[in-house]
């Protein structure tokens, strides 16, 4: 049996290992031979099945992945109530609030509320923030960046996204990398199909941001997402193509580059919680959660 001969590759008319579902020679015979894949087909084939079976909920039925896209769209429609709502004068304790009770009225529940012991119901991260920031009692004033990072629980499915917000007329520094930011992320959500790899995500978000002299925070990670919060795999923001796990359809994960404009380091405040950036630059970020399809890529939090 072929399984069970793993020094074999699979032939011509055969799947492919890499699990696409498509022909041998549709998908990755030609990478192979030119020696383009991290690995030859036998340890990707036997890597595969090895986080299968390491991961229950890595390949999602297609009733899950509704499910996801339902607490999906929950996320989305309260990141678009914060765009109408945030402005100068509003607190992130407002912003909280905002989310914990549009998600209780959806039926949801704020995954971040005491994930880990956060205490809040959401993630506010201003300027030099790079994550995880707690909401409180900061003003938000003109010129200032916020990320907003809504997380919602919904019949046991779980989705994630996340935008950085303008708060009225800022630098044109500001406006820029928050569009390039964003830009990443549709960059590498353009990678997504069966047949690549996590690795091809990283390195189009890392030569965008780097192209434009800015860096990629190493230290948070895109993540299996839809049952638990955070499921392997760890998508990096960086990287190189043809390397880290193979892409395979019913993946669910987060996309969520954080880029800094000045160095990629950051520390941790003594909240535990709070991540800036270490040479206190400016941080931006955007999020998320999509499905591997048989052909692409189908955004949940859309
Ligand atoms: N939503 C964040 C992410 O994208 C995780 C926040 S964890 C929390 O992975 F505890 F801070 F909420
Ligand atoms: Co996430
Ligand atoms: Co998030």
């Amino acid at each position: 049996m072929r399984e069970s001969s793993p020094a074999m590759a699979p032939g011509r008319n055969d799947p492919c290992w890499c699990g696409s579902g498509q022909k041998y020679k549709k998908c990755h015979l030609e990478q192979d031979r030119a020696g383009r894949t991290e690995a030859p087909p036998q340890r990707a084939r036997a890597r595969r099945a090895e986080s299968v079976r390491g991961n229950p909920h890595l390949i999602k039925t297609p009733a899950q992945i509704e499910g996801i896209r339902r607490a999906g769209a929950v996320t989305r429609d309260i990141l678009d109530l914060i765009e109408a709502r945030i402005g100068p004068g509003a607190t992130t304790d407002e912003i909280d609030r905002w989310v914990y009770e549009t998600t209780l009225a959806r039926g949801g529940y704020p995954s971040p509320l005491h994930y880990k012991g956060f205490p809040k119901s959401v993630c506010t991260s201003v300027n030099e923030v790079v994550c995880h920031g707690i909401p409180g009692a900061r003003v938000l004033v003109e010129g200032d960046i916020i990320n907003v990072d809504v997380t919602t629980t919904l019949d046991g499915f779980i989705g994630d996204a996340s935008r950085t917000y303008l708060i009225g007329r800022v630098s044109e520094q500001a406006r820029r990398l928050v569009e390039v930011t964003r830009e990443c992320l549709y960059l590498g959500i353009d990678q997504v199909r069966p047949g690549g790899y996590v690795g091809d995500i990283g390195e189009a978000i890392q030569r965008h941001a780097e192209a434009h002299g800015y860096s990629v925070v190493r230290d948070f990670v895109g993540h299996g997402t839809g049952i638990e919060f955070h499921e392997e795999p760890q998508i990096p923001h960086f990287g190189r193509r043809g390397t880290g796990h193979p892409l395979l359809p019913g993946m669910v994960f987060t996309i969520e580059p954080m880029i800094n404009a000045g160095d990629w380091r950051i520390r941790i405040l003594p909240d535990r919680w709070t991540a800036v950036t270490a040479d206190g630059s400016l941080s931006a970020q955007f999020e998320h959660t999509l499905a591997v399809t048989e052909n692409g890529v189908d955004i949940l939090t859309k």
